[in-house]
């Protein structure tokens, strides 16, 4: 295979979120965010304070290492980079009215080391890391005042960083806050006592605040491209009964509610019955619907980790321990030491499914291998990783993207998730890793947080370099 299939100016690049690898929780006036008291991630309810155990709170301390991380992206060859700006570094309890110029400063700081070297910015406005504050005493997005806060800060760093960066996500796998609410929507009610009311309705703020900043995003600046980010998982029916084909459209509905409504900007049909169904009322304020409709993202972006099959009577099947929305085990897929089935095919499936019902320009800003590493030393007496397993998987998952291209689908770019090893979101271990960087941290918190580079580094330069046909060699 020797044409071309990645487009010209396809944004190849690497991903993070704040809370998982800045650490420095802390300083320079950042306040504290849901994360800082998650030391399980979503496996145990939150403590009260935070507490030593807790591997977020000193992260793999980007905050201080920014220069020699984004160096090594560089040197990978980078042409975007995704993080998210901690918005408790900025507004530290969320509510206030003026920001932390010191948070500020740190992220022009970062935007500028990766403009440095021609490495665009990709900006998650909220990764996971609700401030603290709103979560307590608003009960997060359950909370319709969230809006106006978050109004707020996304209008702040929009203003602040308008020259610097251009895309820019509105909530990180917004469809997550049904299944992990205190993660995702930092909402403090414990989810036993939730009702699908209060969910539906902490995604109705989520959604409304994402069109305002996707319309103040694009007043500030009319250049701005500004992306929906949804968890995708291909649902497929665990056999041709027509009763599992619905239930998997059934699935696939619960997911594409939320993209439905960012791109076109109204409740589909579908999910007005289910509410009515449910019993669910979705409480719009004077001005959402319009605000809805005309401010629609520019584009999708998207995690891809798994698939997941789904059956009419889930109880006849084994269930799939790491299917993080659900379903049952495909006995056709292999699964990762944590149990997440590898399927890459199931990617290509994805980006069709998306292009054929939006025919938007989509961003697959997540997607890779969490496996325990072991350190060695390399042939030339450098300490490095013989990752061949996330080579393989990540050249099994790119020849897919190669496929869905090869397809017709429009594809603006290719972030792994983790390029640097981090903490994990729903197990917040370090032995979770997914980085094309070691970082020298065990799971105790002990480690010299040295950084090493991995076989699978230059694996991903050679990709990078030829754009996309070293995966065909
Ligand atoms: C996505 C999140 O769900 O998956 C990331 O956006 C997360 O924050 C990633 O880290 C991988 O999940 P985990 O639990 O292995 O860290």
């Amino acid at each position: 295979m020797t044409e071309t299939t990645f487009p010209k100016g396809f944004l190849w690049g690497g991903a993070t979120a704040a809370n998982q690898y800045e650490g420095a929780y802390n300083e320079d006036g950042k306040g504290l965010s849901v994360q800082d008291i998650m030391p399980n991630g979503i496996q145990t309810p939150p403590t009260e304070e935070p507490t030593p155990d807790n591997l977020k709170l000193i992260g793999i301390d980007f905050y201080h290492r920014y220069k020699e991380d984004i160096k090594l992206f560089a040197e990978m060859g980078f042409k975007t980079y995704r993080t998210s700006i901690a918005w408790s570094r900025i507004f530290p309890n969320g509510d206030e009215t003026e920001p932390n110029e010191a948070g500020l400063a740190f992220y022009d700081a970062v935007f500028d080391e990766c403009l440095k070297y021609g490495i665009e910015p990709l900006i998650t406005l909220s990764h996971y890391e609700t401030p603290l504050h709103l979560a307590r005493t608003y009960n997060g997005w359950a909370n319709r005042d969230l809006i106006d806060f978050y109004e707020r800060y996304v209008t702040t760093v929009f203003n602040r960083y308008k020259d610097k960066v251009k895309y820019w996500l509105t909530f990180n796998e917004i469809n997550s806050v049904l299944h992990a609410p205190f993660m995702s929507g930092g909402i403090n009610t414990p989810k036993e006592d939730l009702t699908e009311q209060d969910l539906y309705q902490a995604v109705h703020h989520e959604l409304v605040a994402s069109a305002l900043a996707t319309k103040i995003g694009h007043e500030i600046n009319p250049d701005f491209q500004i992306g929906c980010m949804v968890l995708a998982m291909p649902a497929y029916p665990m056999t041709p009964n027509p009763e599992d084909v619905l239930s998997a459209r059934h699935f696939e509905n619960s997911n594409y509610l939320f993209s439905d409504i960012h791109v076109r900007g109204e409740y589909p049909g579908y999910a007005k019955r289910l509410f009515k169904e449910k019993g669910i009322e979705i409480e719009f304020a004077e001005g959402d619907a319009e605000l809805l409709k005309e401010n629609t993202v520019d584009f999708i972006s998207f995690s891809y980790y798994m698939s997941t099959a789904i059956a009419a009577n889930p109880e006849e099947y084994d269930s799939g321990v790491g299917n993080l929305l659900g379903g049952v085990n495909n006995p056709y897929l292999e699964s990762s030491e944590w149990g997440w089935q590898i399927d890459p095919v199931g990617l290509r499936i994805v980006l069709n499914d998306f292009w054929d019902r939006y025919q938007k320009p989509l961003f697959i800003v997540e997607n890779g291998l969490g496996a325990k590493d072991v350190l060695v030393e390399g042939a030339d007496g450098e300490m490095t990783v013989e990752d061949d397993y996330r080579i393989d998987y990540l050249e099994k998952h790119l020849q897919q993207v190669g496929e869905a291209i090869k397809d017709g689908v429009e594809l603006m770019g290719y972030t792994t998730w983790g390029c640097i090893d981090l903490v994990s979101a729903s197990t917040a271990e370090l032995s979770k890793r997914y980085g094309f960087i070691y970082v020298d941290r065990n799971d105790d918190g002990s480690g010299t947080l040295n950084r090493y580079k991995k076989k699978s580094f230059n694996w991903y330069k050679e990709v990078i370099s030829t754009n996309g046909e070293s995966l065909y060699k």
